[in-house]
């Protein structure tokens, strides 16, 4: 099996299949995806532009567009299959279980709406409180990401992008969910910002217990936050493991291409070696590893068969011919 079950896992997706139906036809999105996630760790998903990481996430929060089809596969949430589950139960559990940073999110506060209003609005939607005890909450939300509470009446465009990304991460956590994803969420801050709202994040996923899934094309955010890793390209996890075990002993060729870009993580002024090739074209999927045509470690075995994500160490999974 791909995935190492346990009752401490909070998230099990396994051998997920899904695909946009479009008018050029069907697009591959997600392919064999198989991943897990401790109850109180952080899962970080890396990969480049259009792999499926966003695609991934919305499955989990069941937000998936009309025109996906889900042709296989299980998201077991709390060991509940959530892929099973009606509109109406996903809507209980979206949010107050499981919240989400969406991509460029602090771009899509209402600019006519103050924000702490818009936060109001957002609990009262998702829990039965007052609309006093709800201005309460925010307030210990804005103290909790560290914002002013004095400011919850500003607009907006009152706002830095580090506070619009801080109100829309306190938004996230304003039902206390056992599991928040963040899918770029420090990708439009400069430097010392993007720290800043990291370092925030893994102190409420300390404090508050809850777990979480980081999504990042930026592997050396990824390695600051993230206990354990998943490495996507096309649609697939090519790799996942623990952050230090894959940073050590990255076993697959496009992981290793992928650290040898980064050299602040290699520590030397080597120079860097971006890997050759594109992203294939996800409207057909191959029988063959989708990463075959760029690989220099390919063979025979890689160029026919599709490769099984297995267990080359304790929990370090590898969808490789040749790992
Ligand atoms: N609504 C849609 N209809 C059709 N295809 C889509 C749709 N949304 C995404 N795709 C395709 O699915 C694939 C995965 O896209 P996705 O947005 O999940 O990637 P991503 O890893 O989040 O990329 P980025 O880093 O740019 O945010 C891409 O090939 C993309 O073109
Ligand atoms: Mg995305």
């Amino acid at each position: 099996m791909n995935v190492i079950t346990s009752p401490n896992n909070i998230l099990e997706i396994k051998d997920l299949n899904l695909r946009y139906q479009t008018l050029a036809g069907e697009v591959y999105a997600i392919n064999h995806v198989s991943l897990w996630l401790e109850k109180g760790q952080a899962l970080g998903l890396v990969g480049e532009s259009g792999c499926g990481k966003t695609t991934l996430a919305m499955a989990i929060m069941g937000l998936l567009p009309k025109n996906v089809k889900i042709a296989s596969g299980r998201i077991l949430f709390q060991q509940e299959d959530l892929l099973g589950k009606t509109r109406e139960e996903m809507r209980k559990i979206r949010w107050r279980h499981i919240s989400m940073i969406f991509q460029g999110a602090m771009n899509v506060l209402n600019p006519v709406q103050r924000v702490g209003d818009q936060i109001v609005e957002a609990i009262l939607t998702h829990m039965n409180l007052s609309r006093d005890e709800a201005r309460d909450r925010v307030a210990d939300l804005y103290e909790m990401v560290d914002l002013d509470p004095k400011r919850i009446n500003d607009y907006p465009h009152q706002y830095s992008g580090g506070m619009k990304q801080r109100a829309v991460i306190a938004m996230a956590l304003a039902c206390s969910p056992d599991l928040v994803i963040a899918d770029e969420p420090t990708t439009a801050l400069d430097v010392m910002v993007q720290h800043q709202i990291l370092d925030e994040l893994n102190k409420l996923r300390n404090s508050l217990e809850m777990s979480l899934i980081y999504i990042s094309h930026d592997i050396s955010i990824i390695a600051e936050t993230c206990r354990r890793v998943g490495v996507m390209y096309a649609g697939s996890v090519m790799e996942h493991a623990d952050a230090l075990d894959l940073f050590a002993h990255p076993r697959h060729p496009y992981t290793r291409g992928l650290l040898s870009s980064y050299p602040s993580l290699l520590g030397d002024k080597k120079r860097l070696d971006p890997i050759p090739g594109e992203p294939p074209n996800l409207l057909e999927y191959p029988n063959s590893c989708i990463f075959c045509h760029r690989c220099p470690e390919r063979d025979d075995v890689c160029r026919r068969t599709l490769p099984e994500l297995r267990e080359v160490a304790p929990g370090h999974m590898v969808y490789c011919h040749r790992a």
